[in-house]
């Protein structure tokens, strides 16, 4: 096989890979999962120490998978720290239970694409981003209810826009494995890997 074919047939695993996990998405959307983009997201810091937590995946192509946070939270330091992240996702109800996972490099999604988004979402929600000074100490509820009125007041009658430190994160995956639950514990495991640049395919022992 020439280089040629290889990057096209590398190009066409990672593809399929994509469009089975847009699939599936889209077939959890269909069951009565109240959350079927949440995912666990797991990070490191600096010194190794392993933090994990649920984001809503909120876009998803060739370029990986987005999600959208607060750039001063914990998990935002510890990517600055360690620009590498694993994600799980997991639908209990879907056929006899559905996991993906994938692991690669954390970078920002760009400024236009954190605006679009934020422009999308209510009102409240753009409301709480700048009113939420996300994972860091809260005296008492009175304090957050104090910052959205006076954010709220801030923006009447005028659109809000994005705080600067509001925005997306990509996952560009290096690995993505999927995981269809089977009889007796004897569940397929199909695992797309770049290896050395090219995209590689095989099953796991379960
Ligand atoms: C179903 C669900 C969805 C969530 N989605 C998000 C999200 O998209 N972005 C986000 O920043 N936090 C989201 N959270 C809150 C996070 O789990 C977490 O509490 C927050 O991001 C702070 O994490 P950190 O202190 O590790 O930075 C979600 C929580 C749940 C339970």
């Amino acid at each position: 096989m020439n280089s040629h074919d290889l990057k096209t047939d590398s190009v066409a695993l990672y593809q399929e890979a994509i469009a089975q996990v847009h699939a599936l998405l889209d077939e959890a959307r269909a069951t009565d999962d109240r959350e079927p983009n949440a995912m666990t997201l797991a990070t490191a810091d600096a010194r190794g120490r392993i933090s994990a937590r649920t984001v809503l995946l909120k876009g998803l192509d060739m370029r990986g998978f987005v999600f959208y946070t607060n750039y001063d939270s914990a998990k935002a330091a510890q990517l600055a720290a360690h620009p590498q992240a694993a994600l799980c996702l997991h639908w209990k109800n879907l056929r006899d239970g559905i996991q993906v996972r994938a692991e690669g490099v954390i970078e920002k999604a760009s400024v236009e694409e954190s605006d679009a988004y934020f422009a999308s979402r209510p009102r409240a929600s753009q409301i709480g981003a700048w009113a939420s000074l996300q994972s860091q100490t809260l005296a008492e509820r009175g304090e957050l209810d104090a910052r959205v009125d006076e954010v709220e007041r801030r923006y009447a009658g005028q659109a809000v826009p994005r705080p600067p430190h509001w925005g997306g994160y990509r996952l560009v995956p290096d690995m993505i494995e999927l995981w269809f639950g089977q009889r007796a514990r004897l569940h397929d495991r199909v695992c797309y890997e770049l290896v050395d640049d090219v995209w590689t395919k095989r099953l796991l022992y379960p």
